[in-house]
């Protein structure tokens, strides 16, 4: 099957939906890859690396989707990309379902068959296709180095002939992959770390990667869903987090903030009344901004400053990372690849328990 990799043309965006590692194998499989020029130059994969991969180039974004039998993208199409996507093919992105009703129903107009990176279901099966979780690792990395840049302060402890330096105090808000990736990455650079989350199986994680759980009274079996995401709290559970956070906050010198509930917006866990009480200088990084937000104060984009603490409302962060975000976004990709593939044609099997739950739409169905 041709696949088509066009450049990304949303703001900010760096990432490439598939890097030149992918295409060797993607040619080797006998699938034809057509790159559009320039798609990876943004996270150091040059066209030169593509065409020595075998892949070939197109120029612009209609030459690079001809005659493709699957898109490969990093964000949703462009309603320009979707008017240039040839009818009957595939498009496979992160779609942002929830908000995608009207270019899930023009791609579908076009009968596009519709596969949101996104809903990979959360099965051992299918985890080497989870960008959430790859991406989400690229985004836990780095929320602690923006928040270590930001600081006035050292993160590790150093004794010095000036004076010794006490630890940095990291408290990172949801423990998932993100969260776990924050926690691993301010160990390595020398804070002390707690954590919190209201799944039990969270608990365990943090306590193996050496931070502290906080309020483990909190914790609930029932915290979780059976596809292992959090459930929304009650209103006494959320009254109770509240204190416990609330409690623990003022003594803290960066604060990451990953509380997500899918398909609603982020859990309020930093209110304006926290913030305040923190210590001058501290740092909070909010990676549920582009849902609302974790902390009252947060705006996406932007870095708030309440009296002298940071409110960082970090956003795209995987895309600020490019390289090596792309190189596990493909990853991801080429298996999702590998598992539609049959016998050289792309097979979109809707009862199989992994294309099912992706294909948002397909052969002129919308199917959620
Ligand atoms: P996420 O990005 O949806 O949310 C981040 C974290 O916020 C979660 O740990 C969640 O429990 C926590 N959270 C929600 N509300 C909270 C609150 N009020 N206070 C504190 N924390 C709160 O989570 P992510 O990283 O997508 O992981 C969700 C689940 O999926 C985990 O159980 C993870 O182990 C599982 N998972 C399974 C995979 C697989 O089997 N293929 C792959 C990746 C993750």
């Amino acid at each position: 099957m041709r696949i088509g990799v066009p450049r990304e043309t949303e703001e900010f965006e760096r990432r490439v939906a598939l890097v030149p590692d992918s295409v060797v194998k993607l040619i080797k499989a006998g699938h034809e890859v057509v790159v559009e020029r320039g798609a990876g130059a943004m996270a150091y994969f040059p066209d030169e690396q593509y065409e020595k991969a075998g892949a070939r180039l197109a120029s612009g974004f209609a030459a690079t989707v001809d005659g493709a039998a699957l898109v490969a993208k990093v964000q949703r199409p462009s309603e320009a990309e979707v008017a240039a996507l040839p009818e009957g093919t595939a498009v496979a992105c992160l779609l942002q379902p929830s908000s995608a009703q009207a270019l899930v129903t023009a791609l579908n107009a076009r009968r596009v068959t519709v596969l949101a990176m996104e809903l990979v279901p959360r099965i051992t099966r299918a985890q080497s296709m989870d960008v959430l979780s790859s991406q989400a690792t690229v985004a836990g990395y780095k929320a602690v180095l923006i928040a270590a840049a930001a600081l006035p302060r050292f993160l590790p402890s150093l004794t010095t002939a000036a004076g010794s330096i006490q630890p940095a105090k990291a408290f990172v808000i949801g423990a998932g992959v993100a969260g776990l990736q924050a926690i691993a990455t301010a160990r390595r650079l020398g804070a002390q770390v707690s954590a919190f989350d209201v799944r039990a199986a969270a608990r365990e994680q943090v306590q193996s990667l050496g931070a502290k759980f906080v309020a483990t009274d909190l914790v609930s079996a029932g915290a979780e869903d059976k596809g292992g995401y959090a459930k929304a709290q009650s209103d006494d559970e959320q009254t109770r987090t509240l204190a416990a956070i609330a409690r623990h906050i003022p003594d803290q010198d960066l604060v990451i903030t990953t509380a997500q509930i899918p398909g609603r917006a982020a859990p309020r866990l930093v209110t304006a009344e926290m913030v305040r009480s923190m210590k001058p200088g501290s740092v909070i990084v909010d990676l549920a901004a582009e849902t609302g937000g974790n902390c009252e104060l947060t705006v996406l984009g932007e870095t708030v400053m309440e009296g002298d603490v940071s409110i960082i409302g970090a956003r795209n962060l995987p895309a600020t990372q490019p390289l090596h975000a792309s190189q596990m976004y493909s990853r991801n990709m080429l298996t999702l690849l590998q598992h539609l593939d049959k016998e050289g044609a792309l097979h979109v099997d809707l009862d199989d328990e992994i294309t099912g739950a992706m294909a948002v739409a397909h052969a002129g169905v919308v199917r959620r």
